[in-house]
């Protein structure tokens, strides 16, 4: 089984979501024997956005490095996402992964019925942060961004391990965290 895991929080060793992120990678590699894990730090790696000379493939290192992306994407079983709030959105740096990851042919096509997503059968856990609360309010474009744009990719099996209002004091940055570690759930017994 192979599970990706991509971090994308500016804030180094005080962030939140690689701290949960990791905590959940830690369960699935003591879950599951021989699990294979890649990771991409998209902070201290990031890829480049998508420019007009993306698409035309006019940077050979930059379209090799969107091919691996693609294949590693395309590969994993489970993907652990570190997806931090800002701005009300998700990273920049996450969102230039994204567009790397949705590709029309790859990831979805259209048909005559509509949109159809192509990377069926992956789990996705997405570590999320937020300084505030955002659960169910109108100020939440990161975690529902994330369940549409997966979904569209075929994804239906997201969850969420969120610790949120963690600006609000020190104390309930802690709880937050902590609660967010006990909401991981057992990681499940795919096949390999
Ligand atoms: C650049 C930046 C923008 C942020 N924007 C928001 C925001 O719009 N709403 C919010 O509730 N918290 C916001 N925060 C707080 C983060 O969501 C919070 O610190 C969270 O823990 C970030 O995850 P991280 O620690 O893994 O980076 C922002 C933080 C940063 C650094």
């Amino acid at each position: 089984m192979k599970l990706l895991h991509i971090d994308s929080s500016a804030l180094g060793a005080n962030s939140v979501t690689r701290d949960l992120s990791a905590a959940v990678v830690a369960r699935w590699q003591n879950a599951v024997p021989g699990l294979s894990v890649e990771y991409r730090d998209l902070d201290a790696n990031p890829v480049p956005h998508l420019t007009g000379g993306s698409l035309a493939g006019a940077n050979a290192e930059e379209a090799a490095d969107a091919a691996a992306i693609m294949e590693q994407f395309l590969a994993a079983d489970v993907v652990v996402v570190g997806a931090p709030m800002y701005n009300f959105g998700i990273p920049s740096t996450l969102k230039a992964w994204i567009d790397r990851v949705a590709v029309a042919g790859k990831t979805f096509r259209y048909t005559e019925n509509g949109p159809e997503g192509l990377a069926v059968g992956k789990k996705v856990i997405v570590a999320s942060g937020r300084g505030g609360l955002h659960t169910g309010a109108p100020s939440d474009f990161q975690e529902p961004y994330l369940t549409f744009v997966l979904g569209f990719l075929g994804i239906t099996d997201v969850e969420f391990v969120r610790a949120e209002g963690v600006a609000y004091s020190p104390e309930h940055r802690a709880n937050a965290i902590a609660g967010a570690k006990d909401s991981i759930s057992a990681p499940l017994a795919l096949a390999a």
